[in-house]
């Protein structure tokens, strides 16, 4: 069985992208080789890896802890679909999950 999240870059093109499960989603899209920074590389300091997560799928991911609240209070263009997709790890359940690059800072 093969998973995919989908994601929009920040061109608005969308790319269907084979995802592992136990993968965080910023780790998924930045192997994938799309323009996502990820300075930190994972560990929740830097919020270079902010993505709006499409309304529909939002339910089904766990909410953002403190940490990723007080570091997403310090990113650009937060709406309230925001996360960052470092601190989601990719589950089976998010096969087929949309999200979109948010703008660079
Ligand atoms: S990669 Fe730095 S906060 Fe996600």
């Amino acid at each position: 069985m093969t998973y995919h999240i989908n994601v929009i870059d920040h061109e608005g093109s969308p790319h269907k992208i084979e995802a592992t499960v136990g993968f965080s989603i910023m780790e998924i899209i930045r192997d994938a080789g799309l323009d996502i920074e990820a300075i930190c590389g994972g560990c929740c300091a830097c919020a270079t890896c902010h993505c709006y997560v499409d309304e529909n799928w939002l339910e089904k991911i766990s909410k953002a802890d403190d940490d990723e609240e007080s570091m997403l209070d310090q990113a650009m263009d937060i709406k309230k679909n925001s996360r960052l997709s470092c601190q989601i790890p990719f589950t089976e359940e998010l096969n087929g999950i949309t999200l979109t690059l948010a703008p660079k800072f």
